[in-house]
């Protein structure tokens, strides 16, 4: 991050980039690796000549990088075009392999719309979904989850954290109760890959989802953990590439550079969590210095590079133009919906009303964010929130006293959605 831009009153503008859960910079070592894999390896794996043999064995070398990643083996590893795509395949395959009859689905109601137009998509094919509730920290409560198993239950897909509000959810709690009723589970772990430990034998899921543009590899590049015996069945059709799972010539130069990007990610991790969580903590604390500022999503179980916070009585979207105006880049949620003007599904699960959702911002960091970063966005947040709120005909004579701090409470309480399992809004699709 420089500061080398021509200084405007109020200081020097730097640009500081704080939207890492959208998309990441791609890291100059997964650029050359990916480069000399169009310029001068750029056999197809599937060939028998040395071009193919050097193309297969990059595709390899990446294969195990991901495996590290994530504890598994390379042989159940399915490259993807991506986290929507891993998702797709993960549920589809997962529901269209389960046994006759067996047409239900389970998931949560903050997951990101790969999981959940997926899930809308087999109910207008005839499954069933349930859609859990969660807490005011946005955390499902795996009770939920055995109390929703039936008979006829083919998957449970639970995100492993929220791409909003950075809330890890308890994923190895809820795969005991998926293990012992006989149904397989798939999480989303998009979000975490390469900021928390994963290891796919200690969760116990049977399908994880990871993409290589939020780790600093290219977009268009991901993959889906499958563990051995997991029924699955392709969802698209052609050759026999990727074990038959994932028909079409491999995305050599992606899987590279997301190979790359996994090991360089797997090896920084012990440095990398630590330092983030840090620089995290240092801007919550002090943007809920902010008068009538709350944080959203759970203040512990929480990814390291994850803020979200509710100015109350001010638009989300005015926040962004001012931000951006100032060089900063945040955002109001997903990436999905950052053009849309509908409240977060995920805020409103979590029991925030449409005002508070909207007046809430996503600010997430990268292994570029240094402390400096931090300062700046904290010296510009203050003098932007007080004069957006002065402004504001929703805070003309409204400031009467309300939450202004971390929600309250622990974890369970204040549960959100309709309790018997589906979604508040019923078929109206969750944003
Ligand atoms: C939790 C989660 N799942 C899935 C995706 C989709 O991944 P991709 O952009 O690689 O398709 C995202 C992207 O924002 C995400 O945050």
């Amino acid at each position: 991050m420089s500061a080398d831009n021509p200084p405007e009153a109020g200081g020097p503008l730097r640009r500081v980039y704080l939207d890492h859960a959208s998309t990441t910079p791609v890291r100059p070592e997964v650029v050359q690796a990916m480069v000399n894999f169009m310029l001068t390896d750029y056999g197809n794996p599937s060939s028998i000549h040395s071009w193919g043999r050097v193309a297969h064995e990059g595709m390899e070398q990446a294969r195990a990088n991901v495996a590290r990643l994530i504890g598994s083996r390379p042989a159940e590893i399915v490259f993807t075009s991506g986290g929507t795509e891993a998702d797709n395949l993960a549920i589809m395959g997962a529901a269209y392999a389960a046994n006759e009859g067996c047409n239900h689905i389970i998931t949560s109601q903050i997951e990101h719309h790969a999981v959940l137009h997926t899930c809308e998509y087999l109910e207008e094919r005839g499954f069933r979904v349930t859609y859990l509730p969660v807490d005011s920290y946005g955390l499902v409560d795996p009770g939920d989850v055995r109390r929703a198993i039936t008979a006829d239950t083919a998957l449970v897909t639970i995100m492993h954290s929220n791409n909003e509000v950075g809330t890890i959810e308890p994923i190895a709690e809820i795969a005991e109760i998926t293990q012992e009723a006989g149904v397989p589970l798939h999480t989303d772990a998009v979000q975490s890959a390469g900021k928390v430990p994963i290891d796919v034998q200690q969760l116990g899921v049977q399908l994880l989802t990871v993409s290589g543009h939020k780790i600093n590899g290219p977009k268009g590049s991901g993959a889906l953990y499958v563990r051995r015996g997991t029924r699955i069945r392709p969802i698209q059709h052609g050759g026999s590439h990727e074990r038959k799972l994932r028909a079409g010539t491999e995305n050599v130069p992606g899987i590279v550079g997301l190979g790359v990007a996994a090991a360089l990610a797997y090896e920084e991790l012990p440095e990398t969590g630590p330092r983030l969580a840090g620089l995290r903590d240092r801007l919550i604390a002090g943007l809920l210095e902010l008068p009538f500022t709350s944080l959203n999503g759970h203040p512990a179980r929480r990814l390291p590079h994850n803020v979200n916070v509710t100015f109350h009585d001010i638009e989300g979207e005015s926040i962004l133009l001012a931000l951006d105006m100032a060089g900063i880049a945040a955002s109001t949620g997903s990436a999905c919906t950052s053009s849309s003007l509908s409240p977060s599904h995920v805020l409103l699960a979590m029991g925030l009303d449409h005002q508070q959702a909207q007046g809430s911002i996503r600010m997430t960091l990268g292994r570029t964010t240094v402390q400096e970063d931090i300062d700046y966005v904290l010296a510009k947040c203050g003098p932007i929130v007080e004069r957006l709120r002065s402004m504001s005909p929703l805070a003309a004579g409204s400031l009467a006293p309300r939450r202004a701090q971390a929600p309250a409470g622990p974890p369970g309480q204040d549960r959100s959605g309709t309790g018997d399992g589906r979604r508040a809004s019923g078929k109206e699709a969750p944003r």
